[in-house]
């Protein structure tokens, strides 16, 4: 008989450093308390019905005008489905959008859990390399000569793993590439609104009106995984075809009840305060790993993140995957960067994460990867 609740279980002191979850003591529970208490003592049950297959309106109502405000530009309540995360949502449009044997491209690298949902779906992966400034687009240009692909996923904005951001130019030339060539453009914007020393360029929400676009974003990082609640916004006519589908005839919109509760949050400023003390705590670890790094693994090759959770690093000469497995023996964890590869490469980089521990245990952490590289034993 198992009693495991969470995803991730590692043995008492070991520090994996590579696990891209949040630490315990940054999940909201005093605030989700509060908006589960104001949303529970009123007498409307609504909530606890079958819901409206777009998402509750008063919850896209809220969320919109919380989208207005932070992204600087007007988002409409309409152009906004419910979600139970970014993960449901991928898998969703492969569902709906996609056929086995489709071509989609991805980033190289890019978000592995993805990678997967992709493969569950049978869809053949093509990857297109990226740079400093993210996607680069000469490549995706050569690649549009050969392939027809269905769609593009990638992660504009402090990528996973890679820590980079799609530039403002070549977000436009991507989205006109999209039109051009009649693909979707999946953006993935998991980690927007965790900006630490860089103001990111505008979501993909900004480019919705054309038709080929939906952005998605999850409550996952900035309140908390369990919640599974997230959200995609995109053009009516994409809209159209989300909504109508089997799924939410059968069973109603996504999680109505959590949204219920969530939207009471975002109405008191309770998730704009959140994400101020996420953002102020792990801008703090980022600066801290970015030190201990070069003083503890001098050789890593990185670039610092702007924001997000994390340091793409590759060792020149190194065999990560060997190097993980020393790892383990000396009770730390990484993320090999072949994971992170739809063609398996990348095997000198590694994926370090700074959402779960704090600064002590993030050196104690290096001290000991430090010693693996150094010793190699
Ligand atoms: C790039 C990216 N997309 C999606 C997810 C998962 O999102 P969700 O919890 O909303 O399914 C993660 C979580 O690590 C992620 O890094």
């Amino acid at each position: 008989m198992t009693f495991q609740t969470t995803q991730i279980q590692v043995p008492e002191g070991f520090i994996d450093l590579g696990r891209g979850d949040p630490a315990m003591d940054l999940l909201p529970l005093d605030l989700l308390r509060t908006a589960a208490q104001d949303r529970l003592i009123q007498t409307d049950p609504a909530f606890l019905q079958y819901g409206f297959e777009q998402g509750d309106g008063y919850f896209r109502r809220a969320l919109a005008d919380f989208l207005s405000q932070s992204h600087g530009f007007p988002v409409d309540l309409d152009t906004l489905f419910v979600t139970s995360g970014i993960s449901a949502s991928l898998d969703l449009i492969c569902t709906l959008f996609t056929q086995p044997g489709d071509i989609v491209f991805a980033e190289e690298p890019s978000y592995f859990l993805a990678l997967k949902i992709f493969a569950d779906h049978g869809l053949r992966v093509i990857s297109i390399r990226t740079d400093e400034a993210g996607l680069v687009i000469e490549d995706l240009e050569q690649a549009l000569r050969d392939y027809r692909p269905k769609f593009i996923y990638v992660i504009p904005t402090f990528q996973n793993p890679g820590g980079h951001t799609l530039s403002q130019q070549r977000r436009e030339q991507l989205v006109a590439l999209a039109r051009e060539h009649d693909f979707l453009i999946l953006a993935d914007e998991v980690y927007q609104f965790l900006s630490y020393t860089q103001t990111p360029p505008k979501p993909f929400g900004a480019y919705i009106d054309l038709g080929h676009v939906i952005s998605l974003n999850t409550f996952s990082k900035i309140l908390a995984p369990g919640l599974r609640l997230g959200w995609m916004q995109t053009h009516s006519s994409i809209m159209e075809k989300i909504v109508a589908c089997g799924m939410l005839d059968s069973g109603g919109g996504m999680n109505p009840f959590t949204s219920a509760i969530v939207r009471s949050l975002v109405e008191s400023g309770g998730l704009g305060k959140n994400i101020e003390n996420l953002v102020g705590v792990y801008r703090k670890r980022v600066d801290a790993m970015d030190e201990l790094l070069r003083l503890h693994l001098p050789e890593a090759q990185f670039v610092r993140p702007h924001g997000g959770y994390f340091f793409w690093i590759r060792l020149p000469g190194m065999d990560v995957q060997e190097l993980r497995k020393r790892a383990q023996v000396h009770q730390v964890g990484l993320r090999q960067g072949n994971l992170f590869s739809s063609r398996n490469a990348l095997h000198d980089h590694m994926r370090l994460s700074i959402s779960f521990y704090d600064i002590g245990d993030i050196e104690k952490g290096l001290i000991r990867l430090g010693r693996c590289v150094h010793d190699g034993k």
